[in-house]
Order: C-alpha cells, then sequence, then structure tokens
C-alpha cells in the first residue's frame, strides 16, 4: 500500500466521517508548493481554502511564531497582551473600525457578529433579533452561523434552526426591502460568495443594503472571512463600493494558516459589548496574534497587497484565455476577482479536480460545478501559467 493511502486509511478509523477520505496527505510545504507523504510536489492555487495568503512557512511568519514561541503563548483573556493590541491596533488604523473582538476561527468572528446585532437593539430598548441573509451564502457551521447560510443542504438534521433568520435572492433589493422590519438586527453578506461559487454581489448592491438598513435602523455586516486580506486587490474586497459596514469579520487569511478570526466595528455598535457578554479562551492568544501581525506587517509594509494586483489581473486574463480556447460545452462562465476565481463547468467538478491533483495541481469546488482558484497572493506569473496549462489538460480530458 502507498504511504499515502497507508495515511488515508488511518484517517479514516480514528477521525468523524464529516470529512470525506483524503487522496493524499501533505507533510511539508513551502511558498506555493506542497509536497505529499511519498514526496510528489503539487502547485496550490487554493491556500488551504483561501487562508495561505503568503504562502507556506513564509519566514517572516516563521520567525515571528518562533519568537513568541519562546515568549509566551497563552494565558487567556484575564491579561492584556502585547501581540493581541498591536494586532488590534493595525488592523483599526487599516480600516473603517474603531474596535476589534478576536476570536478562532470564521465562524465564531461572525457568531459574535450576529449575536453583537441583537445585543446592540436589545441594549437600546428595541425587540430586533432578525438577520437577513442571502441564498447561496456561507457563514460558517456554528448554529447561528449555519443558520444565516443560504443553502438549506447545510442545515438537514440540524433543525429547528436559530429563529428570525431570512434568505434573500443575492442582489435582489426589493427582496431585502420586503424582509426588512421593526424586527429586523442586522443584513449579513458576502461581497463575493465564495463557497457558492465565487459570485460577486452586483455593482450598487452593497450600496443599496447600506441605504436600506440606514432606512430601517439596522445594522450591516460584511463577511469578509475568504475575500478580506487582500485577496481581491484591496484589504477588504467591500472597499472599491465606498460602503461603510457597521461590522466587518475575518479569518483565514488573518494568521496565513495560524487560526484566528477578528470581528471589527465601530465604537457605536462596540460598546455593548460590556464585560461577561461575549468571550472567547483562545481568541487573539499571543501565538496567534503574534503570527497575524506578521502577516498584516508583510501585507503592508512588505508591499505585497500592491505588488499581488497585477498578478490577480493576470490569473483573470489567463483563465479568459482559456475560457476562449475552450468550446462552451467546457467551460460556461470564468469570475472573480484578484486571487479568488472560479471556472464553472457545465459537469461536476470533482473528476476534473482530481485529475488536477492527478497531475500536480490543487484547487477546490465551490458549488457542484465550480473550480475555485485561491491561491497565496504571492504565486507567481510563471506558476499561475503552469497552473492553468494543468487545469486546461484536465478539462479538456473531460
Ligand atoms: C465567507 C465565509 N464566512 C465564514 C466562513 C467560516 O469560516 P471557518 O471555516 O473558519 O469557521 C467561511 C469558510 O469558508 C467563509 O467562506
Amino acid at each position: 500500500m502507498s504511504e499515502n493511502s497507508n495515511i488515508a486509511e488511518r484517517f479514516t478509523k480514528v477521525l468523524t466521517p464529516n470529512y470525506r477520505a483524503p487522496a493524499i496527505a501533505i507533510i511539508r510545504g513551502e511558498g506555493c508548493k506542497l509536497y505529499d507523504a511519498e514526496g510528489r510536489e503539487y502547485l496550490d492555487m487554493m491556500g488551504g481554502i483561501a487562508t495561505v495568503v503568503l504562502g507556506h512557512c513564509h519566514p517572516r511568519i516563521v520567525s515571528a511564531l518562533e519568537n513568541q514561541a519562546h515568549l509566551l503563548w497563552h494565558t487567556s483573556n484575564l491579561f492584556a497582551s502585547t501581540p493581541q493590541i498591536e494586532l488590534a491596533e493595525i488592523l483599526v488604523a487599516r480600516s473603517f473600525a474603531d474596535r476589534v473582538f478576536f476570536a478562532n476561527s470564521g465562524a465564531e468572528a461572525n457568531e459574535a457578529a450576529l449575536k453583537l446585532a441583537r445585543l446592540y437593539h436589545r441594549e437600546h430598548g428595541r425587540d430586533r433579533y432578525e438577520i437577513i441573509a442571502f441564498e447561496g451564502g456561507f457563514h460558517g457551521r456554528t448554529l447561528f452561523t449555519v443558520s444565516a447560510t443560504g443553502t438549506p443542504a447545510y442545515w438537514k438534521g440540524f433543525e429547528p434552526m436559530v429563529p428570525g433568520v431570512h434568505h434573500a435572492p443575492f442582489g435582489d433589493a426589493e427582496a431585502v426591502r420586503a424582509l426588512c422590519s421593526e424586527r429586523t438586527a442586522a443584513i449579513i453578506i458576502e461581497p463575493i460568495q465564495g463557497e457558492s461559487g465565487v459570485r460577486p454581489a452586483p455593482a450598487g448592491f452593497l450600496a443599496e443594503l447600506r441605504e436600506i438598513a440606514d432606512e430601517n435602523g439596522c445594522l450591516l455586516i460584511v463577511d469578509e472571512v475568504q475575500t478580506g486580506m487582500g485577496r481581491t486587490g484591496t484589504f477588504f474586497a467591500h472597499e472599491p463600493s465606498g460602503v461603510t459596514p457597521d461590522i466587518v469579520t475575518v479569518a483565514k487569511a488573518l494568521g496565513n494558516g495560524i487560526p484566528i478570526g477578528a470581528m471589527l466595528t465601530r465604537e457605536k455598535v462596540a460598546k455593548v459589548l460590556g464585560p461577561g457578554t461575549h468571550g472567547s479562551t483562545f481568541g487573539g492568544n499571543p501565538l496567534a496574534a503574534a503570527c497575524a501581525k506578521a502577516v498584516m506587517d508583510e501585507l503592508f509594509s512588505g508591499g505585497i497587497l500592491e505588488s499581488s494586483r497585477e498578478v490577480g489581473l493576470f490569473l483573470g486574463a489567463q483563465l479568459e484565455a482559456m475560457q476562449e480556447r475552450l468550446s462552451e460545452d467546457k467551460v460556461v462562465d470564468v469570475r472573480g476577482i484578484g486571487h479568488l476565481r472560479a471556472v464553472e463547468l457545465p459537469v461536476p467538478a470533482a473528476p476534473i479536480i482530481d485529475r488536477c491533483r492527478e497531475r500536480g495541481l490543487l484547487v477546490i469546488g465551490a458549488g457542484e460545478r465550480n473550480i475555485r482558484l485561491a491561491p497565496p497572493l504571492v504565486i507567481r506569473p510563471e506558476e499561475v501559467e503552469a497552473g492553468i496549462e494543468i487545469l486546461e489538460e484536465a478539462i479538456r480530458a473531460d
């Protein structure tokens, strides 16, 4: 039995079966390259699901991790920790926000956002608890965030869902208006729906939601867990819209793979989150915060955010050129911005993703018929070309 199969067999014996049996075990990573248990090299164009924004084992993050590992790992949030404060200071300086709550994942950051939206109104004497989310949206797997997730398949077996969550068609402002009432606490939206197929919100939609939220008196939460941290060419994907949200959530790329999430908000909203109202044992602990601070430093002072823009455009152009070379019965659409892209197929994506892997390229699905590309921002143009060549071969072979 091969080493990969051997590890996969052990995986299936002891881990809960919610993750499909993996075809390979990844042992090592460097930049945009990964190596499996048999030493085979892969080009990573999925970045640990839009997470490894600076590539694997980036020296600056490794060094931040090592330094902090010798200093202090964890004390709980009963004590102040300087890495956490420094990280929050950078996030505040680089965004609309005045305050940051740290969590360990995207779901936890969103859970905090949704709970805060309810608390905000309750503290002002308003019985607003309803949430308007979108069909096709994805916000996590805790009960509140999966309730906000707009794909009923994720709810199955976990009902009853958190009450008061409504889903509008993505991009339909009139439907949102119709769902808004004196019970609405917040609207939550991904600027680009990642999991359901890399679907950008229509132009002007975020601005319309801001207007609706202001008219109604509810909050606007923008979930940037997948799209934030420079993935679409700006620090947050919503920035080009000119809209200022009330709450923004990030996770995934914030730690480049170290588990950390954050909820960013304005003073006016944050102040209702008084002592004891919410919390987390690990959220923003020194080890995770030191790594995330190094990620922020590399993005901004290291110049990655700017230098990656051109490669993001190149990736889009390469995908469009591939679409032109292939007929419509092979590729239905290519979509996305920067380093978050999808190729929509007329057939299920899974067999093509498997073929890519067999040819040394790692990509991921998004919905049944999309191949999603979310490579590290540090991917080089020649790696993009090599990846698209494999992708095209794998699509043609179908
Ligand atoms: C937009 C969005 N929100 C929330 C989440 C949940 O994040 P996590 O898996 O870290 O809980 C995800 C994960 O894919 C996501 O894409």
